[in-house]
């Protein structure tokens, strides 16, 4: 079934195939037509960063970033969603076209950067969702803050989604914001976890329910930086971290369609380099805290070679672009 409307949806433009399905899922989510995604998925909860997840397999970030879609997502049987990246005003993005398919490699490149309706909005879409799933809320800064003032954005954001999501994601790990990345590292990386930290316990006080803080990171890190990293996130104590964002590398899909974009590579392409990522930081981390699978997960064993890394967790964002929702099921059912 899937595979006959990929075809389809092939044929279309990347991004307006996105958006279609936005609106399509918008529209007849709660409707008779939700039969042809709705999936009865087998319960496998997991306990993770304190929180009670129906099943180990999440939706990444960036599918529906604004978090209009979350009850579609949850009909499909994924085990939590993660929305966003949200910034605290609403922003347009890079110019079209900005997201590519690899098919060969079952890849895509995107450079949207951080298109999205702001963070009341979003806000407003969570009030508004039924699911009963764990929702995770994505963070990061507009296009127009400096680097220096990008702590703010990321406390506008927590401050506003606390009561709403289920565990918040800090996103400086985007290939596509000008020296986002570069807050991984050095004095700026522990000024900004010093920074959410605070504020979390204070809302935690204020609010009387502690919402875990995770961190995403890129997979474009040499073995010094991850060792660092690492530390960071233990001497933080960052409640969770998730590996992986997408690559700037192209090696692998070098000569292939679309290969030349500018932007993150995700898919089958960065699937054993998320997860070396994800090895390295579970010796380096020894289970202090959780780690989130995440990149080129499109099948079973892609899965499971995510989780005997080390993941707790796992998400999808491409492999479920290519392979559709029965992909979850699978999953599901064999981890
Ligand atoms: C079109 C597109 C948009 C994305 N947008 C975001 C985003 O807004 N925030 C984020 O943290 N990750 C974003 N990602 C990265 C994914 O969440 C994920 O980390 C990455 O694609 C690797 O997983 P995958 O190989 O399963 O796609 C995006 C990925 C794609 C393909």
């Amino acid at each position: 079934m899937y595979r006959l409307a990929r075809s389809a949806i092939f044929q279309l433009d990347p991004e307006y195939a996105h958006d279609l399905a936005i609106k399509f899922f918008r529209r007849f989510t709660g409707t008779p037509l939700e039969m042809f995604y709705r999936q009865n998925i087998p319960s496998r909860p997991v306990q993770v960063m304190g929180l009670h997840f129906k099943n180990p397999v999440g939706l990444a970030a960036g599918l529906d970033k604004n978090g209009e879609c979350i009850d579609a997502f949850g009909a499909m049987g994924f085990g939590f969603i993660e929305v966003g990246t949200v910034t605290p005003k609403a922003q347009l993005g890079n110019d079209k076209p900005r997201i590519f398919r690899v098919l060969p490699a079952e890849g895509i490149i995107n450079r949207m950067g951080f298109n999205n309706v702001g963070v009341d909005m979003l806000v407003e879409n969570i009030k508004k969702a039924k699911y009963k799933g764990i929702i995770g809320v994505n963070i990061g800064k507009n296009k127009d803050t400096s680097l220096e003032k990008c702590k703010d954005d990321f406390i506008i954001c927590m401050n506003k989604v606390y009561d709403y999501a289920g565990y918040i994601v800090v996103n400086i790990s985007s290939p596509n914001t000008q020296g986002l990345r570069s807050l991984q590292y050095g004095e700026a990386f522990d000024d900004l976890l010093c920074a959410l930290k605070l504020r979390q316990h204070e809302l935690a006080k204020n609010r009387g329910k502690y919402v875990p803080v995770a961190l995403k990171i890129a997979p474009d890190m040499t073995e010094k930086e991850l060792v660092q990293v690492a530390d960071a996130l233990v001497r933080h104590k960052i409640d969770g971290v998730i590996a992986t964002n997408t690559t700037l590398d192209r090696s692998i899909v070098a000569g292939m369609p679309h290969a030349h974009e500018s932007g993150g590579l995700s898919g089958r392409p960065i699937q054993n380099r998320s997860t070396n990522i994800i090895c390295r930081l579970h010796q380096e981390l020894n289970d202090k805290l959780p780690i989130i699978g995440v990149g080129g997960v499109d099948s079973v064993i892609a899965a499971k070679e995510k989780m005997m890394a080390g993941a707790k967790l796992v998400q999808l964002y491409t492999g479920f672009i290519y392979h559709g929702p029965k992909l979850i099921k699978n999953i599901v059912r064999n981890i």
